[in-house]
C-alpha cells in the first residue's frame, strides 16, 4: 500500500482524477469501479471538467458502482443511480449502457447480486476500484463483521451508517435500512484500489483502517491485503496517521509520483 498526503481535499481529489485519466489514456475501455458519498463529488466534478476542457474520453469506459439502496428506484433523487447520473454521467461522454449499479428494486436480490458479479466478470474484472471510507470504517456498504470473502449481497446497515447517510434525506426516516453492495471479496479482486478520504471527520477511522490491525470489524482494513492499493488523503484526514513523515517522503521521492509532483 502507498499513502499520499496532499494539502487540501481539492488537491487530493485532483491527484486521483489524474491517476484515473492516466489509466484511461492507456486503456480507453477501462473498467472503473465507482463509489458514492460527498467525498466523491469533488472527484467527479474534476473528471467532468477534464472531459470538457481536455477532451478526456469516456466513450468506451465501463463502470461498476459499489452499492445501491434497496427499495429506491433509479429515478429517486436519493438513489445512487441518480447520484451517479447527476454528479458524473451527465457531465461526460459515457455510454449509459456501459454504466452498471446493483438494482435496489430487484424482486430477487440474491439473483440480482449473482448477475452483478457475472457482469463484472464478463467485462474482464475491474481495473481500478475507487473507494471512499464510511465513518463506521466500511467500504461500499460492507458493515462490521463482513467477511473478507464476501461477494455482492444484500446487507443491513448499522445505526452509525444510517446516522451518517440519513442527513442526505430531507426526512431521515425515509433512508432505507438495507443495501445491495459488492462484497469485500469482490472489491479485493479488482486489479487496483484507490481509496480517497478527506476531512477531519475521517482522521480517526482512516488511521485504524490503514495502520491498525486487520479486522472484519473495520472492513476497510481489508485493503491492507491488496497488492496494488493507493490511499490518497488530505492533511485533515491524515492528522491521526503515525507514519505521516514517511508518506510525505514517498510522494516527494518515489519515481511513480514524479509526473504528479509540482502540479
Ligand atoms: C456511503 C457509501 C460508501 C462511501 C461512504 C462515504 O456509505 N456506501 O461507499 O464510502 O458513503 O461517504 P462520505 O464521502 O459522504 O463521507
Amino acid at each position: 500500500m502507498q499513502v499520499v498526503l496532499r494539502p487540501t481535499a481539492d488537491e487530493a481529489s485532483s491527484l486521483v482524477a489524474r491517476m484515473i485519466a492516466k489509466a484511461l489514456r492507456a486503456k480507453p475501455d477501462l473498467v472503473l469501479g465507482l463509489a458514492t458519498g460527498t467525498t466523491m463529488e469533488r472527484l467527479y466534478g474534476i473528471l467532468g471538467r477534464m472531459h470538457r476542457e481536455e477532451g478526456l474520453d469516456f466513450s468506451l469506459v465501463r463502470t461498476f458502482n459499489l452499492d445501491e439502496y434497496i427499495g429506491l428506484a433509479a429515478d429517486d433523487a436519493h438513489s445512487y443511480h441518480y447520484y451517479m447520473y447527476n454528479h458524473l454521467f451527465r457531465h461526460i461522454n459515457i455510454d449509459r449502457r456501459n454504466t452498471f449499479l446493483p438494482d435496489g428494486m430487484a424482486k430477487d436480490l440474491k439473483s440480482e447480486a449473482r448477475s452483478y458479479e457475472e457482469k463484472i466478470l464478463r467485462c474482464g474484472g475491474i481495473d481500478i476500484q475507487i473507494l471512499g471510507l464510511g465513518t463506521v470504517g466500511h467500504i461500499g456498504f460492507n458493515e462490521p463483521l463482513s467477511s473478507f470473502y464476501s461477494r455482492t449481497r444484500d446487507k443491513s446497515l448499522t445505526p452509525t451508517t444510517v446516522a451518517q447517510n440519513s442527513r442526505m434525506f430531507e426526512e431521515p426516516s425515509l433512508m432505507p435500512r438495507r443495501a445491495l453492495t459488492m462484497g469485500i471479496g469482490t472489491i479485493l479482486e479488482s486489479k487496483a484500489l484507490i481509496l480517497l478520504a478527506t476531512g477531519k471527520s475521517k482522521a480517526e477511522i482512516l488511521a485504524k483502517a490503514i495502520e491498525g490491525p486487520v479486522t472484519s470489524m473495520i472492513s476497510a482494513t481489508a485493503i491492507q491485503l491488496h497488492h496494488d492499493c493507493r490511499v490518497i488523503v488530505d492533511e485533515e484526514a491524515a492528522t491521526s496517521l503515525q507514519a505521516r513523515e514517511y508518506y510525505r517522503w514517498i510522494y516527494e521521492n518515489e519515481p511513480e509520483w514524479e509526473e504528479y509532483r509540482g502540479k
